[in-house]
């Protein structure tokens, strides 16, 4: 019986030889992807592995092969499309637009709903995560601190009303404390709203804690996957991607 005939056991999001090109350069080289309803899972490596383009590969945002299915039937190949059927990417860098406010970036979230009602609701619970935003709607997105811009950036994202979230390094540049805020508040989204998230990160100490699950690629291929817990207790990820 074909997988599709079993919705309830298919992955939310199922990548089948996924590839990315840059012209002629090969960032991901024919890789499989599972990310089941409701988990954490993480896409691990180091620097130029693939992690970004295997997210922007995803949403074909760059030069695709391969497919993917979400949530049973396959997403176009456009980022539009994407958003639309509710995955919502958080790029690397954030992506917020410094010179408008928080509240104008917020707004752009929310841009596939007409209802203001809706609307209403999506702010109130999303500012219910991030309280500080409430105070800081008129602020300049690009004044905000690097910890307060990331959160901007989830906020934004979550003001779609998600079915998941494709995360790009959020630990970016960030110190360790605010590192853990946000896993924290990453695995609360995804607990209390339902939200699947799948998450590339180079720091996998903190990935590896939060996420059921995780990738690890090494030159655009996975080179080892599994429960976050198994790899966290193998020797050569430790050694290579844990450091001890
Ligand atoms: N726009 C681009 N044009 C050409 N090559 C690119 C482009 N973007 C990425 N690449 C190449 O694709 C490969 C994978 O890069 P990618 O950005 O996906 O890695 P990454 O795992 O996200 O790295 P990092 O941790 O540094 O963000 C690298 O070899 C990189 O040089
Ligand atoms: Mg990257």
């Amino acid at each position: 019986m074909p997988a599709l005939a079993e919705p309830r056991t298919a992955p939310l999001l199922q990548a089948r030889g996924l590839h990315a090109w840059y012209g002629e350069i090969e960032a991901v080289c024919g890789i499989d992807l599972d990310v089941n309803e409701g988990a954490i899972v993480a896409l691990l490596g180091a620097n130029g592995a693939g992690k970004t383009s295997t997210l922007r590969a995803l949403t074909g945002a760059v030069k695709t092969g391969g497919t993917v299915a979400f949530a049973g039937s396959p997403l176009n190949g456009a980022p539009e499309d994407a958003a639309r059927r509710g995955v919502a990417h958080v790029p690397e860098g954030r992506g917020t637009l410094s010179s408008l406010t928080v509240g104008e970036n917020l707004a752009l979230g929310g841009y596939l709903t007409n209802d203001r009602k809706r609307f209403a609701q999506r702010y109130e619970r999303v500012a219910g995560y991030f309280p500080w935003i409430a105070e800081r709607r008129s602020q300049a997105a690009g004044t905000l601190s690097g910890g307060e811009q990331q959160m901007l950036a989830i906020a934004r994202a979550l003001m779609m009303e998600p079915k998941m979230l494709l995360l790009d390094e959020p630990s970016l540049g960030l110190g360790p404390m605010i590192v853990r805020d946000i896993f924290a508040l990453l695995r609360t989204i995804n607990e209390r709203d339902g939200v699947t998230i799948l998450v590339a990160e180079q720091n996998a100490t903190v990935a590896l804690a939060s996420a059921d699950h995780a990738y690890i690629l090494e030159a655009g291929r996975i080179a080892m996957h599994g429960p976050s817990a198994e790899l966290a207790q193998n020797d050569q990820v430790r050694r290579v991607y844990l450091g001890y």
